[in-house]
């Protein structure tokens, strides 16, 4: 069975504040931690150009969320921890998508609605002020989501309708060429995760500029809680916990068992003096460990730059192939003679479905092979060889590789210290499926045939 896909895009703009953490960071970590799944979370940084044109803030707020994720306990070696821009064929994708998507259906977009709505009210031209990239913000959405054929996103309900357009422009696509190229992907909502109230009550947010920022350090973000508006009941007063913002923040940090001793002490009449201490407490508690990892990440930029490489060539092992696939798919694609025919023979091939092959020919005095797949997809390209004896000897050799020989970029099959062939509409593992069936295939045939 292939893993639940799950992808999270985070906009690098700003500072993660605790809101954030409990609404999005520290239930996205455990939920990469389930076996079943398999997650891809990146720093959205082109989403970031569309509300933010100050260079060092990008920069800045790329550190600061890569490493708040890394010191929340994401594991780099468990999921795909990526930057956005370092996937050029996420920008590729966009493009390919925007010739299918209807402008209609960007005009019906919230944010962009919104935008035109108060410009309207303002009397002023509708698309005042509105750049193109906030039109386009959710096709490129859409490209992050799909090129990873993601099943599943998890996201707030602000996000939704993005989630439902990649779904209509995933679908448009594939009824446009003729193929199940995209997964069409679905919004997870989390129903029990808490939003917390900010510092004057409302929902905890950038935009209300009431946030308590995540890495305070423990002094300021003590004064912060305390700084938190309650009513005027004095102490011994029994308190509504329902009613306080103290025990619903208290809620998303302490468990249910904490919780309700602390409901206890309210109706009890515990000073706001006091709960906001215990409030503290809690909160530090889980925060301070997590505080020292993130202080030790932020001083040592290189390790994350490290780390997000890392993530991008993971990353690309499969958007690589896959972008080759599309734009295939869309006609993009070499004028060379043999990827011509290669093209017209896969559609054919795709009705016969045949088993994966090795093909071996000549051209230009030259011998080749290619291995092709049961949908006619070109998985390896050979390099040249003088004779087609090289050639067959290299298949055999590939063919007996336990498992696929490559160089440190993953896209290049070695046989001892030689280049043999390319990786083209494949990742490694399609390749090493393709040569076990063709192993298997061979040794029936050798058994059903008769000992001459
Ligand atoms: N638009 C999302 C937000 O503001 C961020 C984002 C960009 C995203 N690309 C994504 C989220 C892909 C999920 C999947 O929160």
């Amino acid at each position: 069975m292939s893993k639940t896909r799950i992808l999270t895009g985070i906009t690098t703009t700003g500072t993660p504040h605790l809101g954030n953490y409990v609404g999005a960071i520290r239930p996205a970590i455990a939920a990469s931690r389930h076996p079943g799944a398999e997650s891809f979370y990146f720093l959205a940084d082109y989403h970031a150009l569309v509300k933010c044109d100050d260079p060092a803030r990008i920069q800045q707020s790329t550190l600061e969320i890569a490493a708040t994720w890394l010191a929340c306990g994401l594991d780099p070696e468990k999921v795909v921890f990526y930057r956005q821009s370092d996937i050029p064929e996420i920008p590729e994708l966009t493009w390919l998508l925007t010739c299918v998507t209807a402008k209609g259906l960007l005009n019906r977009a919230h944010a962009y609605k919104a935008a035109t709505d108060a410009n309207r009210e303002k009397s002023e031209d509708p698309d005042a002020g509105i750049t193109a990239g906030l039109y386009m913000y959710p096709v490129l959405m859409a490209a992050d989501i799909l090129i990873f054929n993601a099943h599943k996103v998890p996201v707030g309900r602000d996000q939704v309708q993005h989630i439902e357009m990649a779904r209509d422009i995933g679908q448009r696509f594939n009824h446009l060429y003729g193929g199940e190229y995209f997964t069409l992907p679905e919004a997870a909502i989390e129903e029990n995760v808490a939003t917390l109230p900010g510092l004057d009550g409302r929902k905890m947010s950038k935009s209300y500029n009431n946030t308590i920022p995540l890495w305070l350090p423990e002094k300021e973000l003590r004064n912060a809680i305390l700084g938190i508006v309650t009513n005027s009941q004095v102490p011994g007063e029994p308190k509504n916990p329902d009613e306080s913002h103290i025990f619903s923040i208290y809620q998303a940090f302490a468990g249910p068992v904490r919780s309700a001793a602390m409901r206890a002490a309210f109706k009890n009449g515990i000073a706001w003096g006091e709960a906001k201490q215990v409030l503290f407490n809690c909160i530090n508690a889980e925060l301070g460990p997590l505080r020292e990892n993130f202080e030790k990440l932020i001083a040592s930029p290189e390790t994350i730059e490290d780390l997000l490489q890392a993530g991008a060539s993971k990353a690309r092992e499969r958007t690589l192939p896959f972008i080759r696939k599309l734009r295939g798919a869309v006609g993009i694609r070499s004028l060379h003679t043999s990827s011509v025919a290669s093209t017209v023979q896969s559609t054919a091939e795709t009705v016969g479905q045949k088993a994966p092959r090795f093909v071996s020919y000549r051209e230009n005095d030259k011998a080749y092979f290619k291995l092709i797949d049961s949908n006619g997809l070109v998985l390896l390209q050979s390099v040249p060889f003088d004779s087609q004896r090289d050639a067959g000897r290299v298949i055999a050799a590939i063919k007996q590789q336990m498992s696929l020989k490559t160089d440190g970029s993953g896209r290049v099959v070695m046989v001892e210290t030689s280049v043999v062939a390319k990786l083209m509409d494949a990742i490694r593992p399609d390749v090493e499926n393709a040569l076990q069936r063709i192993n298997a295939l061979e040794a029936s045939k050798k058994n059903a045939s008769p000992a001459s």
